[in-house]
């Protein structure tokens, strides 16, 4: 199963400066919780984002780059390649960690999105699609507002109602 986690603000921003646009460590938090021993997918712009530029621990990292060469994370140089890729971990927990381009291209394959609410707006460049805004998304669960590092954060999930195969 594919799905996506993110978290984003009033406007659906996700980042700027190729960095995040808030410090949540509530959030991260859940983040690792949910993500910890799974497949993670991720742009070649998030994975030089993370700290020291490295893959995520306790995980599989598969990147879609076309210019970076490594030996700690699987790397794939196509939207082709990525989803022959994923159609051979079908029986994994797979989730998309972003950034804007990958959650754009991977959104019709995900089965739920994992939205944590910022409510705030940080001043992005880069942008989730709107799910409030795309008929095929549903908002399935709302978690009680809370306090995080000076934010206020909601965790929300959405459902694909038109899940495409890979
Ligand atoms: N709020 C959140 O939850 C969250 C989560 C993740 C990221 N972010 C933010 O999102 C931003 C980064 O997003 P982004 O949209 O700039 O980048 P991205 O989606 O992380 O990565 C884009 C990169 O993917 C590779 N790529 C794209 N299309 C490709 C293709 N067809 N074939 C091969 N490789 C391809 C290229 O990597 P190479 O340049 O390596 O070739 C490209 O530079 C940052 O600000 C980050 O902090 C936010």
């Amino acid at each position: 199963m594919i799905k996506a986690i993110v978290h984003a603000d009033k406007e659906w921003g996700i980042g700027k400066g190729n960095d995040m646009m808030f410090s949540l460590p509530e959030d991260m938090r859940f983040f690792r919780e949910i993500t910890t021993g799974h497949t993670v997918v991720m742009g070649g712009n998030t994975l030089r984002s993370m700290p020291g530029g490295k893959p995520l621990k306790n995980r599989v990292n598969i990147v879609l780059s076309r210019g970076q060469v490594r030996d700690d994370c699987i790397i794939v140089r196509s939207y082709e390649e990525l989803k022959n890729e994923l159609k051979n971990r079908q029986n994994e927990e797979i989730y998309v960690i972003g950034g804007g381009e990958v959650y754009k291209e991977l959104l019709p394959y995900c089965e739920q999105v994992l939205v944590t609410k910022v409510n705030a707006v940080g001043g992005a460049e880069v942008f989730f699609p709107n799910l409030d805004e795309d008929e095929n998304f549903v908002c399935v669960y709302v978690s009680e507002p809370q306090m995080d590092n000076g934010q206020l954060i909601c965790f929300t999930t959405y459902e694909n109602l038109n899940v495409q195969p890979l």
